[in-house]
């Protein structure tokens, strides 16, 4: 097969520098969501510029490389179009699986080709693709990174997808057994013993395969002893992963835009799994390894609520907004369940359109995924300049009239501020309580993701309209058109 250079190959440095700069261009415009959009298509472009220059540059055969682009778009397209909001955070965990895969197998591939003197198989792939990389220290040790990295990213990313399907393999809750953490420590020392023999014996590909098995054995491991609602921590770390082997993938291959992308994606996934870890209080190690569940020394729910809980109709509610000239409202998980964001912003606007202020509180973890509340808030169509996040809000609710909270709860609950002992100490909320009237939507007093009472819903300046969310809201529109 022909393998010579068809393009320069200072011009191919200088799109891979192109790509990437678009692609830090496009992780800054994720950043915000007014610019997220187009953060979104420079990363696309960034991408499609790396893809067709790679391809291009050398001489190659392009009729399986189209089947693959084909298979691979219509794929894409459909899981894209037909994907729920609520249903994001699975998508993303399979697709993070993928990227794995895709590192193990590139790498392999990389691998036997420069094995073909002693394998039929590189020898054939030599072949049809040409040479690749020849053996070395940094192809191997590369090679093991990306064995190891993308073989447990690729495991543990389907076990997050099962979980967060609530597939009834795995119904979505914990797998613990006696003995998990030593059982999980041995895995990981043989995939150490794995690496080793890569290493000391490069020219047997066997040593490849079965550390690609182990550390298989090892993701499944790892994944499910989490909680399924810890899972989005755990995709965002899962993410971080894809991108590691994605770069040990790019110094297996000799690609600058393959290690680029790779440890951008690998740096960006780690941020995110801290800032989600921070707004939680919680430690990494603690979602890995810990269980969050209800303080069994916190008060019970009658002790909380015993004869406190004040609820109104949508009747009462909407005499409150008569006068009220600031609303706060506050969005949790309850919203994406109910699917009400339209409902809200429907009410928005009609107290805006009455001269009320109205802006939006957003608790960097309410819900299930980063961004959440983002995202379903700009599917409605509300405005940006509407959507204040919580360090924004919080000094500014002792000002706000009513404070509307939708479907949240632990995002919302004192006592991160009050009980030390609470297993949501020390997280920040979104101080609704400060307001002079809190009107809280939710379907009864169930606890919320941290399993407690929550005192909030109990204080005198609280209002429960008990109902679904978007019912309920859509029945306070209607009130307050009437009144
Ligand atoms: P939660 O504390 O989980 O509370 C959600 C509330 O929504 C529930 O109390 C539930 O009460 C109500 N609800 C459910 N369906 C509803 C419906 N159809 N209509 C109205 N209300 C409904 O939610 P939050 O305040 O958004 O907090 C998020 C929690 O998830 C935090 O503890 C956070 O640490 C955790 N978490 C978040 C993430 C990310 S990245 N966002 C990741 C992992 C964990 P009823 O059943 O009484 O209606």
């Amino acid at each position: 097969m022909d393998t010579q250079f068809l393009i320069d190959q200072k011009l191919v440095m200088l799109a891979y520098l192109f790509a990437s700069v678009l692609f830090i261009f496009g992780i800054k415009g994720l950043t915000h969501p007014r610019t997220a959009v187009r953060g979104n298509m420079l990363g696309a472009m960034g991408m499609f510029v790396a893809a067709v220059v790679t391809l291009l540059a050398k001489g190659l055969d392009f009729k399986i490389i189209l089947a693959g682009v084909c298979v691979g778009a219509a794929i894409g397209a459909i899981a894209a179009l037909r994907v729920q909001m609520t249903g994001m955070p699975e998508m993303v965990a399979i697709f993070n699986g993928f990227g794995g895969i895709a590192s193990v197998l590139v790498a392999g591939g990389a691998y036997l080709i420069a094995l073909r003197g002693t394998s039929t198989l590189g020898a054939k792939a030599a072949a049809l693709i040409g040479q690749g990389p020849e053996l070395g220290a940094q192809m191997i040790v590369a090679t093991a990174a990306s064995g190891l990295i993308g073989a447990v990213t690729f495991t543990g990313s389907v076990i997050a997808w099962a979980k967060l399907a609530e597939l009834k393999i795995i119904r979505g809750g914990q797998i613990l057994f006696p003995g998990q953490r030593a059982l999980n420590a041995l895995v990981a020392l043989g995939c150490v013993a794995c690496v080793a023999w890569l290493v000391m014996d490069p020219t047997n590909p066997d040593a490849y395969w079965v550390l690609c098995g182990v550390a298989s054995v090892l993701g499944v491991l790892l994944v499910i002893p989490i909680g399924g609602a810890d899972m989005p921590v755990v995709i965002a770390l899962l993410n971080s992963y894809s991108g590691l082997a994605a770069a040990a993938t790019g110094f297996v291959l000799n690609n600058n835009v393959l290690i680029i992308a790779g440890s951008l994606v690998g740096a960006s996934g780690i941020i995110l799994t801290i800032i989600m870890c921070k707004a939680m209080n919680r430690s990494l190690t603690n979602v890995l390894f810990g269980v969050l569940g209800p303080n069994a020394d916190g008060p019970s729910a009658d002790d909380v609520y015993g004869g406190k809980v004040k609820s109104a109709t949508p009747d009462e509610v909407a005499l409150l907004f008569d006068s009220a000239q600031r609303v706060a409202i506050v969005p949790g998980y309850g919203l994406a369940v109910a699917q009400a964001q339209h409902a809200v912003r429907d009410l928005s606007n009609l107290l805006q359109s009455r001269g009320c202020e109205v802006e939006f509180g957003i608790h960097p973890v309410a819900g299930r995924m980063p961004g959440h509340m983002n995202v379903l808030l700009a599917e409605a169509d509300i405005d940006y300049d509407q959507l204040k996040e919580m360090d924004e809000i919080n000094p500014t609710l002792e000002q706000v009239d009513v404070a509307l909270v939708i479907g949240a709860n632990d995002v919302v609950n004192p006592v991160a501020r009050t009980d030390p002992k609470s297993p949501i100490a020390g997280m920040p909320i979104i101080e609704v309580d400060k307001a002079r009237t809190v009107v809280v939507v939710k379907r009864s007093l169930s606890p919320g993701f941290a399993g407690i009472p929550n005192p909030l819903f109990a204080a005198d300046n609280t209002l429960m309209m008990f109902g679904d969310g978007k019912k309920a809201i859509l029945e306070l529109i209607a009130a307050i058109k009437e009144s």
